[in-house]
């Protein structure tokens, strides 16, 4: 299966951004982990199969996601500030048919009131919060897992 991770606003600071908050792994080293978990996950000829993006751009964002086509069988997705502001990568996350995880270093539900909203959380098939880098990893073993035993983590039916 092959899984992509997409990487939003300011993960690229990831290291050197507020480590109180987010931690001392730069996103290269989280990435690292997460091929080096694909490739223990790999299972014989059932490869777990990563890539990897991330950008400061909204557009850029929604493109990828747009991207991911049927050689793609479910997403890992840190958008960032953008999770609590776009309505152009929640319509993205809706037009496609894939499940997704979206995963953050931080709890948003413990910080600012501006973190508390999220345009992401609802049309996703679950959240990782608050759980460092660890989400990543955590992300990575129940979409390998939901393919293998074909557990249903599916993208929610757009709510009303
Ligand atoms: C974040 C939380 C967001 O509120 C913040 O804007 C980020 C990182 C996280 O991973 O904890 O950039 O997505």
């Amino acid at each position: 299966m092959r899984i992509d991770v997409i990487q939003g606003a300011n993960l690229n600071m990831l290291g050197r951004r507020e480590p109180e908050i987010y931690g001392a792994q730069t996103l290269e080293e989280i990435h690292r982990g997460l091929a080096d978990l694909g490739r223990q996950l790999s299972d014989g000829g059932d490869l777990v199969e990563l890539t990897f993006f991330q950008s400061n751009s909204e557009g850029a964002l929604v493109d990828r996601v747009q991207a991911c086509g049927a050689d793609v069988d479910a997403i890992i997705l840190n958008p960032g500030a953008y999770t609590h502001t776009s309505v152009a990568l929640r319509d993205a996350l809706l037009a496609i048919e894939l499940p997704a995880v979206e995963v953050h270093l931080s709890n948003p539900a413990a910080r600012e009131s501006f973190r508390h909203r999220s345009l992401i959380a609802d049309v996703v098939a679950g959240s990782i919060v608050g759980l460092g880098a660890i989400g990543y990893q955590l992300a990575l073993q129940a979409l390998v897992t939901a393919h293998r035993t074909r557990l249903a983590v599916e993208r929610p039916a757009a709510p009303g």
